[in-house]
């Protein structure tokens, strides 16, 4: 089986209600080129887009718990998710990994979590612009991979996200060498790690955007991308889309 391809938005903490018109737009004109859509939203978005998207595309969480329930204020399990209707999590972003400390140990748990409710995890590495100065991208990367993906892993329930810190709502992308260089490491490790980390989805998340989408999409083992901004609006996201 060849990685499956993805196009995933994370909407971090924007949007209300209103703007599940966006999906509605996004849904109308979806092309049937056989790559799968997702948009993860904020979490009092999850029940309502994905009753509204119907079948259309896939919704997911940001973030889950590692425990299933319990006394933890501001928290959301994966059953949760699961529950109002999401079949994938968002799991280790950078801003979750900055803003919260989260640690590659914590990621590896909610992975559990998720793979344990059967929400497909999607994990986020990605180095920071002084660790890429000191050239420590590679071991930063690998890093995170070992640490941060459970035992369990397959390429049904896990896709990795490689979003370089310097390039998140920056406007900046790394090169395609540069792109390339950490994709075929990560393909590597994963393989050598898991029995089908071949067919693991790899994508890209960065300032992509309907003018670079393309490029990024002709990258060696870039199977997709995980769009913040740009998946906010139809407009900007459909092409994305059809650019994969
Ligand atoms: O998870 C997506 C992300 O962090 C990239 O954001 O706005 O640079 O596309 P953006």
């Amino acid at each position: 089986m060849a990685p499956r391809k993805l196009a995933a938005g994370n909407w971090k903490m924007n949007g209300t209600f209103a703007a599940l018109d966006q999906i509605d737009r996004l849904a109308a004109d979806l092309p049937t080129s056989g790559c799968d859509v997702l948009i993860c939203p904020p979490a009092t978005l999850v029940h309502a887009m994905s009753a509204r998207a119907a079948g259309k595309l896939a919704v997911g969480g940001q973030d889950c718990h590692a425990k299933t329930s319990g006394a933890h204020t501001g928290d959301i399990a994966a059953e949760q998710l699961k529950d109002a209707g999401a079949t994938h999590v968002i799991l280790g972003h950078s801003e979750r990994r900055t803003d919260h400390a989260e640690t590659d140990a914590q990621v590896a748990a909610k992975s559990l979590a998720a793979y344990e409710t059967g929400l497909v995890a999607v994990i986020c590495v990605g180095e920071t612009e002084a660790q890429r100065d000191a050239g420590e991208t590679l071991d930063v990367i690998s890093a995170q991979l070992a640490g941060s993906i459970p035992e369990g892993a397959t390429a049904a329930n896990t896709v990795i996200a490689y979003e370089p810190v310097w390039a998140i709502g920056t406007g900046r992308t790394p090169t395609n060498e540069q792109i390339a260089e950490v994709h075929a490491l990560m393909r590597e490790r994963l393989s050598a790690r898991f029995p089908d980390g071949a067919d693991m989805s790899l994508l890209y998340g960065g300032s992509v955007k309907p003018s670079n989408a393309a490029e990024i999409f002709a990258t060696p083992h870039v199977n997709g991308a995980l769009v913040g901004g740009a998946s906010l609006k139809a407009a900007d996201f459909g092409p994305i889309i059809t650019a994969l």
